[in-house]
């Protein structure tokens, strides 16, 4: 499938997903917004996928927020859709079942940055600037933003990002669980496909167990939280993987996932 908007390759089980608006810093119009909904949707439904690198094009910009020119017109219905097209974009990457390792080689602002918090992972170049400067516009952010951050980085880290909008470092980043990982700019891509690769061979249905139970724990109480982990772990051993991959520790030899 062709996109207007995005550089799509696949090496392995490793589909790579990239923003390319680098004229524009990779700004997310409403038309970019719905490519990238379709293709990590075409990600999800393709069983050879087994892990998506998500990036932007060029040296400069992860993507440095949604379209400023796009949206200075908009008015307050337009700009409310506009809003839950980037949340449901969100969503649908935070939900996919597949990890999703976000690259991210330089500016990651407003809905850049919530863009990256959707993904799984957040791999990150040392020069990269992360942030939320919507206050700047007069605006907050809205593809999920003040909601992603305060669960990932707490309450303090969320008011301070948003409310005073500036800009922060990769190392500053890691030190706040924004970012699972900062390397040293030239190293990036030798560590992205590293951890891709390391992803691509792994049980699938483990991968995604492990998804969901994050993902549900992190919106429910304990309790419910330890059931479903249990669920999740019980439905493991429905699966040819388990047996594979127990089988091949007692053998001493590496396992071969089949996705089964
Ligand atoms: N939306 C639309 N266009 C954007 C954009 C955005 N979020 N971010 C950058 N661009 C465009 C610029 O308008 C410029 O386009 P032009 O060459 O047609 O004028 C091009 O990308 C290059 O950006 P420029 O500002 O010239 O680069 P810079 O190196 O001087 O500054 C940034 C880089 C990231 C600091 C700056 O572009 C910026 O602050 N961008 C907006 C960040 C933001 O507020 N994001 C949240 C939006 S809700």
């Amino acid at each position: 499938m062709a996109y207007r908007n995005l550089l799509t390759s696949d090496r392995g089980g490793v589909r790579t997903i990239a923003v390319n608006r680098p004229d524009k810093l990779n700004a997310l119009d409403r038309a970019t917004l719905g490519e990238l909904t379709l293709a990590f949707q075409q990600a999800r439904a393709d069983a050879d996928v087994r892990v998506v690198v998500l990036t932007g094009a060029g040296d400069k910009a992860f993507v440095a927020g949604a379209d400023i020119a796009a949206m200075s017109d908009l008015g307050a219905a337009e700009a409310q859709a506009f809003s839950r097209a980037g949340q449901a974009l969100m969503l649908t990457i935070e939900q996919l079942g597949k990890p999703v390792i976000a690259r991210i080689q330089g500016y990651a602002l407003g809905g850049g940055m919530e863009l990256a918090m959707a993904c799984h992972l957040r791999i990150a170049a040392r020069r990269a600037r992360l942030g939320q400067p919507e206050i700047s516009l007069g605006l907050i952010p809205g593809f999920g933003g003040t909601q992603r951050l305060l669960r990932l980085a707490g309450r303090g880290a969320a008011l301070e990002l948003c409310l005073l909008g500036l800009p922060i470092d990769a190392e500053h980043a890691l030190a706040l669980g924004l970012v699972t990982r900062v390397v040293d700019n030239d190293a990036l891509d030798a560590a992205v496909t590293e951890l891709a690769d390391g992803l691509a061979a792994a049980a699938p249905l483990a991968l995604a167990g492990i998804l969901d139970a994050v993902n549900t724990g992190g919106e429910c109480a304990l309790e419910q939280g330890l059931a479903f982990e249990t669920q999740t772990f019980a439905l493991c051993f429905a699966s040819a993987d388990m047996r594979e991959g127990t089988r091949a520790f007692l053998e001493r030899r590496k396992p071969l996932f089949s996705g089964h």
